[in-house]
């Protein structure tokens, strides 16, 4: 018999891990997952954030949290020995690397720590989030959402080629997670958000304007006079797809870049 909407939409049973849930649009996810029953798996490095995150959701999911520096790849290796101890139980079934830094810097000032940081937060710890999941999950499958951003396909923000290539990395890097994995039962997204304003924009712009970078007013002025639907999104807005993107009414979708970012990429 053909599943229900609600059926399909469901995480009941679920365990989710979203990176990046301290804040902004991780935050969102969180909810939106644990609004569709899901248990969840939250890390990230700022701990006080992450205990806000969870006093704020429905306490019947089942929530657990991980202080985790991704950046740091014994970190995430710690992380998963310590889901693996747990038993199945203790393992996800779906990923969501969403955890992501966004420093500006112009090329000519980009130093090596500052490249290194861009890749390692939000490129590297993918692979190893990624390697973890599938290792651990072997013949049961699963489901990949990675985070990129508009960024790494048109650049529009000054000072962000560092950032925008970390990204592209990420797109490039679930196509072959896609292709690879497959028949062995894993599905692997691409979420690409834009223009979504949350704490992490917020502070970005503040401390832009601190420098008296005015420059920002006119990109965010740019932004809004490009962007088909004439404003920002929200991170509840970003969640919804990836609630979409996680859940089985994209259960024959795998290896897509979805954009969530009011029509900014054909603008
Ligand atoms: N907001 C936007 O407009 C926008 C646009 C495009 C892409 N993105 C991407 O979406 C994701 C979320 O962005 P946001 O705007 O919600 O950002 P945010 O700064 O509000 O939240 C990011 C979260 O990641 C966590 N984090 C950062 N470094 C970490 C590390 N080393 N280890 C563990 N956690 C770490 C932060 O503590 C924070 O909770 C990022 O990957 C970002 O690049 C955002």
């Amino acid at each position: 018999m053909m599943e229900t909407a609600t059926e399909l939409v469901s995480l009941d049973g679920r365990c989710v891990l979203v990176s990046g849930a301290s804040s902004g649009i991780g935050k969102a996810m969180a909810h939106r997952f644990a609004d569709a029953g899901a248990r969840l798996v939250l890390v990230d490095v700022d701990e006080e954030g992450l205990s806000c995150t969870v006093d704020e959701l429905p306490e019947s999911g089942g929530t657990a949290h991980w202080c985790v520096d991704l950046g740091r790849e014994d970190q995430v290796h710690r992380l998963w020995d310590e889901l693996a101890s747990a038993g199945p139980d203790g393992l996800p079934d779906a990923v969501v690397n969403n955890a992501g830094i966004y420093p500006e810097r112009k090329l000519e000032e980009l130093d090596q720590d500052m490249l290194d940081r861009t890749f390692r937060v939000n490129l590297e710890s993918v692979f190893w989030m990624c390697q973890r999941f599938i290792m651990a999950r072997g013949d049961s499958g699963g489901v990949i959402v990675n985070v990129s951003t508009i960024e790494a396909t048109i650049p529009f923000k000054h000072h962000m080629a560092h950032y925008g290539a970390s990204k592209a990395g990420v797109e490039a890097m679930t196509r072959g997670i896609a292709h690879e994995y497959g028949r062995k039962g894993f599905r692997a997204n691409t979420l690409v958000p834009g223009g979504i304003r949350t704490e992490g924009t917020e502070r970005w712009a503040k401390d832009a304007l601190k420098r008296l970078e005015l420059g920002i007013v006119k990109e965010g002025y740019d932004f809004m006079k490009r962007v088909p639907m004439g404003r920002m999104g929200t991170p509840d807005e970003v969640a919804r797809v990836a609630l979409f993107l996680v859940s089985d009414l994209s259960a024959y979708v795998t290896g897509a870049t979805v954009a969530v970012d009011g029509g900014f990429l054909v603008g």
